[in-house]
């Protein structure tokens, strides 16, 4: 019997860029494979190959023995081939129901029955556990929400083959539970899967095997069982290394950022910060939680009442160049709505410091931007063609390393980070933990956004949880996985 899902011998260029070469593997029904590799190692252009998004140049793809036509996603969906992408591909205006069956609305000549559409599709979202209403617009969704419609899609469609690129980068630890609850309940009904994701004991969790990719090669695959984080890393950097950086806390020093009575918008009650030099403070909490409008609010993207004041001095609320004047620097969650220009260079993004999509100032000289690029190529392993190439062809991994490596050199008082290291791979995501804590020993304040509590334990001095808006707990010292989701779910069986 052919396999469910076959791959091989895909070649895919762009440009100067050999992004596969020769990657082919094939899965069982009901195999769930993870797919890991560094970035720029070609999963996600494995991934948009089965898809159907982009036509390789050389190579197939068949389902049950039957090749699928390149370059048609809609037909591929039909066909039983839906893939969740890093990027989600939805249509903001319109509502969370036409976004499912998007695509096969589109072949109906009858007039569509919305009544009965926006039915099926709650009661998709219903039985996967997602508590979305389908009636409301994309636009108005979280980014947690949004992948979890991206999910409902493929539910909604009865895919027999389904990928997931990075979903879980972009949820938090409950959305993942019910991912993964999603994902079993297409494994029993015998669709293959394909898992993408950067976090390791993840990929041992859910998968039954696992494929390494190396600059577009295939190193190999293995069961995961009997295997273990070491070996995976190994097979992707091709050496040892430990997963985690450990940080060695310092005695803090002056109050860098201070807010008395700060409301952000919407919230319910004030949050009191204090982040010293040399301090780096995490913020952890579930979806919805008021984390990234903490920072926000703070960094004056928000509206907020109350106090925030840097180094003494008081700054206005919903200003961000205020914001950058008093010594403030944000690394925003969402790369592409405030990160970057996606049009514009690397070199362009990387030496501009930016709110909104406006640029805001660029650095100062020509032996800085050298610089800048350095610390990107050479310290966390930027991998791009050149600096004089538009960001959005760079993998997604890559593209957060210009967002965070950029704010490096500019050395602002207080550095707000919102999810710093999603989607980076293990080797730079140590780099990254490293050079936050080269930052917090040249007096830098640091407050990090994360939704990974491992990194909030290995990387923060202090962690605040955050519960519906409200302080729910502040972590000092020697503290647990456990603590941090009994904080964040208020029960003790929330982990
Ligand atoms: N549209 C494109 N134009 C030019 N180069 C591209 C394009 N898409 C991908 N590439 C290049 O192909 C290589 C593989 O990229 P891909 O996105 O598949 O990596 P990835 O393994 O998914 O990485 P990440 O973990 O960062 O998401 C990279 O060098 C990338 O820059
Ligand atoms: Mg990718």
């Amino acid at each position: 019997m052919a396999p469910r899902l076959n791959v091989s011998g895909v070649v895919k260029r762009f440009g100067g860029t050999l992004a596969l070469d020769g990657f082919g593997f094939s899965l069982e029904p009901g195999e769930v494979r993870g797919l890991i590799g560094e970035n720029g190692s070609g999963k996600s252009t494995a991934m948009k190959v089965i898809s159907g998004e982009i036509a390789p140049d050389e190579g197939s793809v068949t389902v049950d023995g039957v090749a699928l036509p390149n370059l048609d996603p809609t037909a591929r969906l039909t066909a039983g081939v839906g893939v969740v992408m890093q990027d989600p591909h939805l249509c903001l205006e319109l509502t969370v129901a036409e976004n499912l069956y998007l695509g096969r609305l589109q072949r109906r000549f009858r007039a569509i029955n919305w009544k009965q559409v926006t039915a099926d599709a709650q009661r998709v979202l219903d039985e996967a556990g997602i508590p979305i209403d389908a009636r409301k617009k994309v636009v108005d969704l979280s980014q947690d929400e949004r992948h979890m419609v991206e999910v409902a899609r493929v539910l909604a469609f009865g895919c027999k083959v389904v990928g997931f690129d990075e979903t879980t980068a972009s949820l938090t630890e409950d959305h993942v539970a019910k991912l993964f609850s999603v994902m079993r309940t297409l494994k029993a009904q015998g669709a293959s899967q394909v898992f993408i994701s950067h976090r390791l004991p993840e990929v041992l969790e859910i998968c039954d095997t696992v494929t390494v990719l190396r600059d577009g090669q295939l190193v190999g695959t293995i069961p995961t069982d009997g295997a273990d984080e070491a070996d995976l890393i190994e097979m992707m950097v091709g050496r040892s290394m430990d997963g985690w950086y450990v940080r060695t806390p310092l005695p803090p020093g002056e109050v860098v950022l201070e807010t008395k009575g700060m409301v952000p918008d919407q919230f319910p009650a004030p949050v009191d910060l204090q982040v010293r030099a040399g301090e780096v403070v995490g913020i952890g909490g579930l979806v919805g939680s008021g984390r990234s409008s903490i920072l926000e609010a703070i960094y004056g993207l928000e509206r907020r009442s109350g106090d925030v004041v840097v180094a003494g001095v008081p700054v206005k609320a919903a200003s961000p160049r205020e914001a950058i004047r008093a010594g403030m620097g944000l690394v925003p969650e969402d790369r592409r709505i405030r990160g970057l220009a996606m049009e514009q260079t690397v070199r362009e993004n990387a030496t501009a410091v930016r709110t909104g999509s406006q640029p805001l100032r660029a650095l100062n000289s020509k032996d800085v931007d050298a610089e800048i690029l350095e610390v990107l190529f050479d310290k966390i392993r930027l991998k791009a063609a050149s600096s004089e190439i538009a960001v959005s062809t760079l993998s997604g991994g890559n593209q957060q390393k210009i967002v965070i490596g950029r704010w490096l050199h500019h050395t602002p008082k207080l550095l707000l980070l919102d999810e710093p290291t999603r989607g980076i791979d293990i080797a730079a995501k140590k780099e990254i933990h490293q050079l936050i804590d080269e930052l917090a020993k040249d007096g830098m304040a640091l407050l990090v956004v994360s939704s990974e509590l491992p990194e909030l334990i290995g990387l923060c001095d202090r962690v605040i949880m955050m519960r519906e808006g409200r302080v729910a707990g502040e972590f000092i010292g020697a503290f647990t996985e456990q603590d941090l989701m009994t904080a964040a779910a208020g029960s003790g069986d929330a982990a």
